[in-house]
């Protein structure tokens, strides 16, 4: 091993890099935090439209990066996408502020700058989100011991992100006033523009590979017209105008989204394992690649409740006034981030006493899975007999969020590095595809679902299941995580033999 990769700190660039990610991180969950509030209390959407409108962002949102990843891989470069898909980014939360100063005196221009900062949110995220992290890894040699401990560093910088977001943009944005909502959108904005700025004056000098080359610059094959700066503006508006499109039609008129996600990853699926090339014990582990993204989406839809019902209920049934202060409902999607960034260590230590004993990948999986249902029957038991109207106490959503925080490091970090384990060096792009499809399935699935909130007395269903109350709702998903983990526990071994 080198000298180098012997080195206990790490490179400045991946600080670099930790910042840049952890202020996008900010300004997403930061608006998120206070989106479904703003909603309802503001624009007066009910609980159930606003609930399918935040699966449909979100969904899109995780859709949008598999454009973004190719058109950097191919033309951009990560530097050139990173900072085009920050500044649409921030026009999106700056549009978002103009629409929360005239949802009162203007609600037709209002409703349409909020389809419009939310379509550019979508856009600009696609161009964002996967340049960032493929740079982490390519700060080292290949054989770098430092490369998890990097990882695992970044992961914080998105949790530190996501901790402080929700806590500045409930803070000034969800005060119990809805024309203060605005306020997050623009401290959202403005964590956005610190992101790309970051990036803009650091980057050439500090995220470099081991040979001092600067990473993520524009491919040699990119021709002039690709990275000519009017071109690219026309291009990004003319992205972004399709996703205030895509995002309007499925909201409003027909609901395509969940047929095209799934349609997709049918697409891939078919695509790869009809290619000849393969052999059979490539394309056993490229079936574990498709199987555990499956039992993923039941994982992120129960978890992504987060910025949706289980905000409801934090503004609604959770009791928050602590006499001299009314804690904000939406400073509760912080708790996540802030167990991630307490309790990742602790589980990095746990693998690696566990040695020998370490369960496999699939395994782990399964465990995420029980304890996400495990957070939701904690829950279930705080609201169970509990008269509809009545708050009960923080500690209900505090503990689930640990539980779910649980649930989250032994799936998350787990399946990412799996996908890239697994996947034959001329696919791995496009299972990485797959993953993030499977996310933005989830993502759209959890609005569904969070629609099916019950309320006012009325029952809502799930296929055979009746709910009339929040215990009812809850206990979905203590029924959906759990059958998963269970089918994922039993199937583990199987999964196993197929990845060697
Ligand atoms: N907290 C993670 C993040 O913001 C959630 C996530 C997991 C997003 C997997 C995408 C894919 O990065």
């Amino acid at each position: 091993m080198s000298e180098e990769a012997n080195k206990k700190g790490h490179p400045k660039g991946l600080y670099v890099l930790f910042a840049t990610e952890m202020w996008e991180r900010f300004n997403y969950y930061g608006m998120r935090a206070i989106l479904i509030l703003f909603m309802t209390k503001a624009l007066l959407f009910d609980h159930a439209f606003a609930s399918n409108l935040y699966g449909s962002y979100t969904g899109l949102v995780y859709l949008t990066p598999l454009l973004g990843g190719y058109i950097a891989d191919r033309y951009w470069g990560n530097h050139r996408s990173i900072i085009a898909g920050g500044l649409v980014m921030a026009i999106g939360e700056f549009i978002l502020f103009f629409c929360g100063n005239f949802y009162h005196s203007a609600p037709q221009l209002s409703s349409i700058l909020f389809f419009s900062g939310l379509g550019f949110m979508i856009a600009g995220n696609g161009f964002f989100k996967p340049n960032i992290s493929s740079m982490v890894g390519q700060l080292y040699k290949k054989s770098d011991r430092r490369i998890d401990a990097a990882y695992t560093i970044f992961y914080m910088g998105i949790n530190v992100g996501g901790a402080l977001g929700p806590f500045i943009c409930g803070l000034v944005g969800d005060t119990g006033n809805p024309a203060d909502f605005k306020w997050a959108f623009l401290a959202g904005g403005i964590g956005m523009l610190i992101s790309v700025v970051v990036q803009q004056v650091f980057h050439h000098k500090y995220v470099v590979d081991p040979d001092n080359n600067v990473l993520g610059l524009t491919p040699k094959t990119t021709t002039a017209k690709w990275i000519n700066p009017v071109n690219m503006v026309i291009g990004l508006l003319l992205l972004s105008t399709s996703t205030i499109g895509l995002l309007y039609i499925e909201v409003k008129v027909v609901n395509y989204l969940s047929y095209l996600l799934v349609g997709s990853i049918l697409f891939i699926a078919f695509v790869i394992f009809s290619d000849k090339t393969l052999v059979y014990h490539e394309k056993l582990k490229v079936a574990v690649i498709f199987v555990v993204s499956f039992f993923v989406i039941f994982f992120w839809s129960a978890f992504e409740q987060a910025g949706a019902s289980l905000t409801y209920f934090a503004d609604e049934q959770t009791q928050r006034d602590l006499g001299f202060y009314v804690v904000p409902a939406s400073w509760f999607q912080s708790l996540n981030s802030i167990f991630v960034v307490s309790l990742a260590p602790l589980f990095a230590w746990l693998w690696v006493k566990l040695g020998k004993y370490e369960p496999s990948s699939p395994f782990k999986m399964a465990m995420g899975l029980f304890l996400l249902a495990m957070g939701y029957l904690w829950i279930a038991f705080g609201v169970k007999n509990v008269q509809p109207g009545i708050k009960v106490s923080m500690v209900w959503l505090t503990g689930m969020y640990a539980l779910h925080t649980c649930g989250e490091l032994s799936l998350s970090p787990i399946g990412l590095s799996l996908v890239n384990k697994l996947a034959p060096a001329k696919f791995a792009s496009l299972l990485m595809a797959v993953w993030f499809t499977a996310n933005a399935i989830a993502n759209k699935l959890a609005g569904i679902l969070s629609a099916l909130y019950p309320e006012n007395g009325k029952t809502t269903s799930f296929l055979i299941y009746h709910m009339s109350n929040k215990y009812d709702f809850f206990m979905l998903f203590v029924f959906m995580a759990g059958i998963a983990s269970l089918i994922l526990f039993l199937i583990s071994g199987k999964l196993k033999k197929m990845m060697v």
